[in-house]
């Protein structure tokens, strides 16, 4: 197999070629469900360094790897949530998106620990792959919604991205589960559990900070997620792209296509996936 050729090279974008000032900004200022979708994914992609200690030192014997991790991968993903950053401070100005960022950190971070980290490097892997295919499906469901030229622009770059950050997971996915000699129940659990996590952590915590920022002197309320999460599933209804997330999830597992009807629900509960890391 000629993973080699296989591996996708470097970003060919940068942040600082977007033309933020060329935002049609009256096409998206007044949309507050975009305000939150993007300054929460914002909040998620500019940790990205956090977890990538944890991984790249899970990883630390496999230099391609590690190194991959640390030179390619986390330079990548900050990228992203700089991209979305200067989105949100171009649009919404009045959004204290600093402020509001260095509270989300401090609940963040211990979410962080390396102990959150798969009991095998292959269901490592295989949750990786769950990840990339959550942010390539989020970003390209993104895109494929707005209007608004710029936006568009940013979710297609990083959408090439994660699908590309997908590929090279799933080839050291393919490496240890040979080394490991995973089975496919141990990474359906994995794969399972990632999403249940992802679910509970990276995207709620975002929103609530950005919530209670954007509506001060209010108390945010569990309900106030639920209502979020209810709106992005009408948005996943017209445009997430759930074929392509199907494939992409079940590739890992092996799994013939009729274990598809297993993983659509959580699937196209798209907020499951939403904003990862
Ligand atoms: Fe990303
Ligand atoms: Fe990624």
């Amino acid at each position: 197999m000629a993973q080699r050729l296989d591996y996708p090279g470097a970003a060919n974008w940068s942040v600082d070629h977007i033309p933020y000032d060329q935002i049609n900004r009256d096409a998206v200022h007044g949309d507050e469900q975009l305000f939150f979708v993007i300054a929460s994914a914002s909040f998620v992609e500019i940790t990205s360094d956090l977890f990538t200690r944890s991984l790249a030192g899970f990883f630390a014997d496999d230099v391609e790897l590690a190194t991959w991790l640390l030179e390619s991968w986390e330079p990548e993903e900050l990228q992203h949530g700089e991209a979305l950053k200067r989105y949100v401070k171009a649009v919404w100005p009045e959004f204290d998106w600093d402020r509001t960022y260095e509270e989300f950190l401090v609940a963040y971070r211990p979410l962080c620990a390396p102990e959150l980290l798969a009991s095998t490097r292959a269901l490592e892997m295989a949750a990786r792959c769950v990840v990339e295919t959550g942010t390539a499906s989020f970003y390209r469901m993104l895109a494929h919604s707005t209007d608004e030229p710029v936006l568009k622009l940013i979710a297609n770059n990083i959408r090439s991205d994660e699908v590309r950050h997908y590929k090279h997971f799933f080839h050291a996915f393919e490496r240890y589960r040979a080394v490991e000699g995973t089975g496919r129940a141990a990474v359906l659990r994995a794969l399972l559990a990632e999403m249940a996590e992802i679910d509970s952590q990276d995207g709620y915590l975002a929103f609530k900070y950005v919530f209670q920022a954007r509506n001060p002197g209010r108390k945010f309320d569990a309900s106030d997620y639920a209502a979020y999460r209810e709106r992005i599933r009408d948005l996943a209804r017209d445009h997430f792209p759930t074929d392509s997330a199907i494939k992409m999830l079940l590739k890992p597992l092996g799994l013939p296509a009729f274990a598809s009807r297993w993983i659509v629900p959580p699937v196209t509960a798209a907020t499951r996936l939403l904003v990862l890391r």
